[in-house]
């Protein structure tokens, strides 16, 4: 959550532009509030922000006219004060003399607040990216340099966050880092940090990560690297090789679209990943002698560990245990032990929940094997073994490609584990492709009919029951409208009391559940409900619901899978009609690294 970034350039120029694209690209990390701090040759700060999206706020205060050799962007979703110009970041110090900014969340910000008004330093917000500014000025008006400075400061702020700052009267910048994402770029006239990658990859291939505890110094043609004892550190850049294409919207109208279209090439890549990986077979050779095995996620990747389990069931004989992060630490953790498996899953790789979870599993001396998209995230370096689901960037907030490549990585496992073939999984891309493609027109009625409804359910059973469950978080989180997901027959024990005439109900089907699905349907119809099934053609269904929308015939594990492309369309397409901006629906945040 939250997004920073910060450059030093070699000459004074507009660096408002860099600044603007960055902060485009960050977006997806929070969109409450905006600001650019620049310093001139003279150490003039220029410091604009506001309460707004990127473009709204870069319009109203012109960053683009903001001139330096150094500057900073954050973006911010609101954690530590509400959104407003106060809380919006940069912050400057107590005499405006050093300016900072920071993504994350610390947690004792509060407590700090205290202090440094006790201290006699001007506090103007109460956001805790003005604690980390006056965490360094605290030791600065001691008399420390910066980098011990930060170092104390470090110390002092408790959570995990990335932070930059500069102080006025230098030619230079810091950052550091503890929990939260930072990485540097090298440019031939500029050395940038951001949160992340994508914002670095326009400007240079050149990159260095920063790791936890550590402090980077950059300056316009070098930079530093201490430890938290304050030791320099010795460490090669490394060479990019991506293209930045995939961070682009490719002519599609938002990233979500352009997402939910690559499922087909993503999934093919994923089993080429995983037909070629070493770590398969000695991961599924502990997950068979396990005496537990826990599927960990939040969101929707604990939706793909619905499905996982439900693939395990079915395919291995074995049960594992489906479970949200921080649920896993208070019902389970008691449980755990040396004998035990968890696969974490996590399209960041950053979720706090996740890692807070995976901390509690280390203790206790269980495996970490993990799912994981974003390569070089914390999941990946505490994980025994992690499975790269290959995707590439998702920027929309909304998880599409990531999801079904989760779900896939889950069945290629059970298949595995179970002694099946996976080369059956081969046609998958082609399904995939085919249900997009059919699915389209089939939803271009069903939108305008289901639009204006602020409430609505989706219902599954068995295999689809957890496919109706991310149909549901897609719906709530980009047309926020109310939607539940919720297992069909479970319907009739209370909440079939919210059908009148015409409120939708959708049901996803895999082929084996239909009669039972026939049932559910026929429950909310005989009482005005208007029952949309998404499920292979069959004239039951036709018969029986007021739509259907086909998906092409496979078996019931894949024909599971492909209802949910369905339903990821069908939220988008809802989310447009009502106005929205799909990829950044209001209060979320791509990658959540608080508590
Ligand atoms: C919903 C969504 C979230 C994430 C959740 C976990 O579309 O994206 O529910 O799935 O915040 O994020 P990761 O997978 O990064 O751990």
């Amino acid at each position: 959550m939250c997004g920073i970034f910060g450059i030093v350039s070699e000459d004074e120029q507009h660096l408002g532009p860099t600044l603007i694209e960055a902060g485009h690209r960050l977006s997806y990390r929070g969109y409450d509030s905006v600001g650019c701090a620049t310093i001139d040759s003279q150490g003039k700060i220029d410091l604009r922000k506001n309460a707004g999206k990127v473009d709204t706020v870069a319009k109203e205060l012109n960053f683009e006219e903001m001139t330096g050799i150094r500057g900073m962007l954050q973006l911010r979703w609101a954690t530590f004060g509400e959104p407003s110009q106060i809380n919006s970041q940069p912050h400057l110090d107590s005499d405006g003399k050093m300016v900072g900014a920071h993504n994350g969340n610390v947690v004792n910000n509060v407590e700090l607040r205290e202090a440094f008004l006790a201290e006699g330093m001007t506090v103007r917000s109460t956001n805790d990216g003005e604690s980390c500014v006056h965490a360094v000025e605290r030791y600065v008006r001691k008399g420390m340099d910066m980098v011990t400075a930060i170092r104390h400061a470090y110390n002092d702020l408790q959570g995990d966050y990335a932070f930059v700052i500069a102080r006025a009267d230098e030619d230079c910048m810091y950052a550091f880092k503890k929990g939260s994402g930072l990485v540097a770029g090298i440019a031939e006239d500029a050395v940038v940090i951001s949160s992340d990658l994508p914002s670095v990859l326009p400007l240079t291939r050149k990159i260095m990560r920063i790791e936890d505890g550590e402090i980077i110094t950059f300056w316009h043609d070098h930079l530093e690297l201490h430890d938290i004892t304050g030791r320099l550190i010795e460490r090669e850049p490394e060479l990019i090789k991506e293209t930045m294409e995939a961070a682009q919207k490719g002519g599609y109208a938002h990233f979500m679209e352009k997402e939910i279209h690559e499922e087909p090439k993503v999934a093919e890549e994923l089993l080429n990943l995983l037909d070629g990986s070493a770590d398969v077979e000695p991961m599924l050779e502990r997950m068979r002698d396990a005496r537990n095995l826990y599927f960990v996620g939040c969101g929707t990747s604990y939706n793909a560990c619905m499905m996982g389990s439900v693939y395990f069931s079915r395919l291995t004989g074995r049960a594992a245990i489906p479970v949200l992060a921080p649920q896993f630490i208070a019902q389970f953790a008691p449980a755990l032990g040396p004998d035990d498996v968890g696969i974490f899953v996590s399209q960041s790789g950053e979720t706090k929940d996740v890692l807070n979870a995976i901390e509690v599993a280390k203790d206790k001396g269980a495996s970490i094997f993990s799912l994981v998209n974003v390569i070089g995230s914390t999941l990946t370096k505490v994980s025994e073994y992690h499975l790269p689901m290959g995707c590439g960037y998702e920027i929309s907030v909304p998880a599409t490609k990531t999801f079904t490549n989760q779900v896939i990585a889950f069945l290629y496992l059970a298949m595995r584990m179970g002694g099946q073939d996976t080369s059956a999984l081969r046609e998958l891309p082609d399904l995939m492709d085919k249900t997009i493609r059919t699915s389209l027109p089939q939803i271009a009625t069903i939108e305008e009919r289901i639009k204006d409804w602020e409430s609505l359910y989706c219902l599954g059973y068995g295999l689809s029951y957890p496919m109706a469950l991310e149909g549901a978080l897609k719906i709530k989180e980009i047309t926020y409208a109310h939607c539940e997901g919720m297992l069909s027959t479970e319907f009739k024990h209370g909440p079939l009391a919210a059908v009148t005439d015409g409120y939708p109900i959708i049901f996803t089907v895999a082929p084996e559940d239909v009669p039972i699905i026939l049932s559910g349907i026929n429950e909310v119809t005989c009482r005005g409900g208007w029952a949309i099934a998404i499920g292979e053609d069959d004239q039951r269904l036709r018969a029986n619901a007021h739509d259907v929308i086909t998906i092409p015939p496979s078996t019931p594990e894949i024909a599971a899978l492909l209802t949910v492309l369905p339903l990821q369309l069908l939220s988008y397409r809802m989310s447009l009609q009502r106005g929205f901006d799909p990829d950044f629906p209001r209060n979320l945040s791509k990658t959540l690294t608080v508590d």
